[in-house]
């Protein structure tokens, strides 16, 4: 599970559907999101979100570009509405010379003022900086003895900048820079900052995460921001989700508890593709399945307590056009939830959306009866893991539990699909002996499908 350690919520660019995008959150593998405010209102409104929902943690503060009409009596606001336990830093607060909103002399006295504030409630500060790198540091090193720890949100130094923050006991927070394709300092900040400073972030709604940049960010992408992280230092996002959400608890001294609310990943996003987990059911029990050694893909725990419902999915989709695709691909064999998965097809074919299933094609040998047509016209692709050549490989592999029939019925499934779904794949993968791969291919070719033979390791494609 992810925490952002930033996202403004209380944007109004959240305002159309705030409830529902916070309450899926949870189920889009997003477990806890802190909620900084940048005026006294929006401090208000940071608090009041973390009061409605389990999940959302407050930080009260004001932005540097707001600084000019700040008053004395906000401190004291401050203070008070500081006092609240789900506050946990005085935050966003720092220096934005980049664009000068407020005077800098200005600027700088609100910074300190603020720095105090924190001091007296004994809570870590959330620092913006955006081009006032030597003021920032100069400031911070000046009140080094007040500050009870603090983040360098969005963090945008160099590697050199970052060891001076690091010296004084901060935490850097990458965002989505770090996944644009332009991408330098955050890149190199990314690859050698100690793993136990690093938290990770949104900044929703603004700075959203490679492919989706220009659309309107949520916490949900921060995933994202993790799966480039793991990708820069060649380690498992699993790592950089779990250390990144323990960080965030041991800087702002939360005491994370999971509560009654459904924690379920139902869907996830990987690359520019939405996956949809359905089903933890199998009628196999693969040697090879992914399900055997680990908890999930891309950082997402994969483990359902519950199944969700058809409504549910389609809530948690969205705007299913800015998805490549939308795949029915979890820890288990979508087909199973025949009923949900027509039924969010067709939301997502209704927006426009393109739909594939990932599936071990038993789905005729489990219903009782030919489904392939109920495909025609909101399934796009379905892929089907042929995994072996023959049915006696097939079963040794596979254990299906419809015996050596599930072969057969798996490549009549792929015949009956072909009369509805425009585009039919057998897939192996290439740790398949070269004459097995081959006969494989021959036998979609005699089927009229097409073939494709799948990386090992591509997780997301394990069903
Ligand atoms: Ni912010």
């Amino acid at each position: 599970m992810f925490f952002d350690s930033h996202a403004h919520l209380d944007d109004i660019k959240f305002e159309e559907d705030r409830d529902v995008l916070i309450r899926g959150l949870l189920n889009r593998g997003v477990a806890c999101v802190i909620n900084p405010g940048d005026t006294i209102e929006s401090s208000r409104a940071a608090i009041e979100l973390a009061k409605s929902y389990p999940h959302i943690y407050a930080a009260v503060g004001i932005h540097p570009h707001n600084v000019e009409s700040m008053l004395d009596s906000h401190i004291e606001e401050l203070e008070q509405m500081a006092s609240y336990e789900k506050v946990v830093a005085i935050g966003e607060i720092g220096l934005d010379y980049y664009y000068d909103n407020s005077p800098r002399d200005v600027q700088k006295r609100r910074f300190v003022d603020q720095i105090e504030l924190a001091s007296r409630v004994g809570l870590p500060i959330i620092v913006h900086n955006r081009d006032a790198h030597a003021d920032t540091l100069d400031i911070i090193v000046e009140n080094i003895d007040k500050i009870p720890g603090g983040v360098m949100h969005c963090f945008s130094g160099s590697v050199e900048m970052m060891r001076e923050f690091l010296e004084l006991g901060f935490y850097i927070s990458l965002g989505g820079p770090v996944t644009f394709k332009n991408a330098k300092r955050p890149i190199e900040v990314a690859r050698e900052v100690p793993l136990d400073r690093l938290l990770i972030e949104t900044d929703s709604p603004y700075l959203t995460p490679h492919p989706f940049r220009g659309r309107r960010n949520d916490p949900g992408y921060v995933p994202l921001v993790a799966q480039k992280i793991a990708e820069i230092r060649g380690i498992p996002v699993e790592e950089v989700a779990m250390v990144t959400f323990q960080n965030t608890l041991n800087l702002f001294n939360i005491k994370y508890e999971r509560d009654g609310s459904s924690m379920d990943t139902f869907v996830y996003v990987l690359g520019d593709a939405l996956y949809i987990n359905l089903t933890n059911r199998c009628t196999n029990r693969c040697d090879f399945c992914i399900r055997n050694e680990n908890a999930g893909v891309g950082g997402y725990n994969l483990w359902l307590e519950r199944e969700p419902t058809a409504q549910e999915v389609i809530d948690l989709i969205g705007d299913a056009s800015r998805y490549s695709e939308v795949i029915f691909c979890g820890y288990g064999e979508p087909t199973i939830k025949l009923d949900e998965l027509i039924e969010i097809a067709k939301a997502v074919k209704a927006q426009g959306g393109k739909t594939r299933i990932n599936t071990n094609g038993q789905a005729n040998l489990y219903h009782g009866e030919n489904i392939a047509p109920r495909f025609e016209g909101i399934i796009d692709t379905v892929s089907i893991s042929l995994n072996a050549p023959t049915k006696e490989e097939y079963q040794k592999l596979c254990r299906s539990e419809y015996g050596e029939d599930a072969f057969c019925g798996m490549l009549e499934f792929a015949k009956a699909c072909r009369e509805y779904v425009p585009n039919v794949v057998l897939s192996v993968v290439d740790i398949l002996p070269p004459d097995k791969i081959e006969a494989s291919k021959r036998i979609a070719e005699d089927l009229g499908v097409g073939f494709r033979v799948r990386k090992f390791v591509e997780k997301q494609d394990m069903a």
